[in-house]
């Protein structure tokens, strides 16, 4: 990374613990297209109130126990499956109005809600998805004319890199890289890798690629090709999820 040692951009392909203060002073964008993004996007969008990430389960626990259990709901996974005494899985098909409108959610999952965690730090702290992917794209652009850097944080698998996140990830960057005025320069290997995935997609449509990857054949013994489908689907929700002390609310941007 020659000269510049913090990169006006920046991409990390799996959520894994942060050196301290490596977020500070910079955007993170956490990514975790299948689908702990897609849940809390397709929640706020649909009326959740306020929605608390937690790593473990036992958070979740103690954390109900001292709320109106009449305001709030649980919705959680671990591999893809819905822990044991939650209200529901972690899943965006389920995050309906009828169900979400004025709730708080608490929620943990098993890479999603960990790389909020380890975003703890950063400047600010967005959850972005094809969801709201032109919502956070625009966000991007003006953070960086500004002079802010940004670091797209892929959640991953188990700390492994996934095609989902990866190549959102990817076209945001493809997308900057097409507007003249926005310095991404030097690109690390992770970025060169993501807007090869982008390149390599074509359309703007990730469905295909998504459909691939080793999470959604995970998931397909669990839910439905729709569902993978919906968190697909481009800037169905144009809203902008933001933690701020520990919680996510919508932005008023
Ligand atoms: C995660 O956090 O790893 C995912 O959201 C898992 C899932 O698909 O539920």
């Amino acid at each position: 990374m020659s000269e510049k040692q913090t990169p006006m951009l920046d991409i990390i392909l799996s959520a894994h613990e942060m050196d301290e203060g490596q977020l500070k002073g910079r955007l993170v964008v956490v990514i975790d297209v299948l689908r702990a993004s897609s849940t809390m996007i397709t929640a706020l969008a649909n009326g959740a109130t306020k929605i608390y990430p937690v790593e473990e389960t036992d958070q979740a626990f103690r954390l109900v126990q001292n709320m109106d259990r009449k305001q709030v709901l649980t919705l959680g996974e671990r591999n893809g499956v819905m822990i044991e005494g939650f209200d529901y899985g972690n899943s965006p098909v389920v995050c309906t109005p009828e169900v979400v409108d004025g709730m708080q959610l608490i929620m943990t999952t098993t890479n999603g809600t960990r790389a909020l965690e380890y975003s703890k730090g950063a400047e600010e702290i967005l959850v972005g998805g094809f969801l709201n992917f032109t919502s956070v794209l625009d966000h991007v652009a003006k953070a960086m004319s500004k002079g802010l850097p940004v670091t797209l944080f892929c959640a991953g698998w188990r700390g492994r890199p996934s095609i989902e996140d990866t190549l959102f990830a990817g076209m945001i960057l493809r997308s900057l890289l097409e507007r003249d005025d926005t310095d991404v320069d030097p690109l690390s290997d992770a970025c060169q890798i993501a807007v090869c995935l982008a390149q390599r997609l074509g359309t703007n449509d990730p469905y295909e690629l998504v459909n691939q990857s080793d999470h959604a054949r995970r998931l397909a013994e669990h839910v439905s090709e729709d569902e993978i489908q919906l968190c697909c689907s481009m800037d169905r929700y144009p809203v902008l999820p933001r933690m701020q002390d520990g919680t996510i609310e919508l932005s008023n941007r």
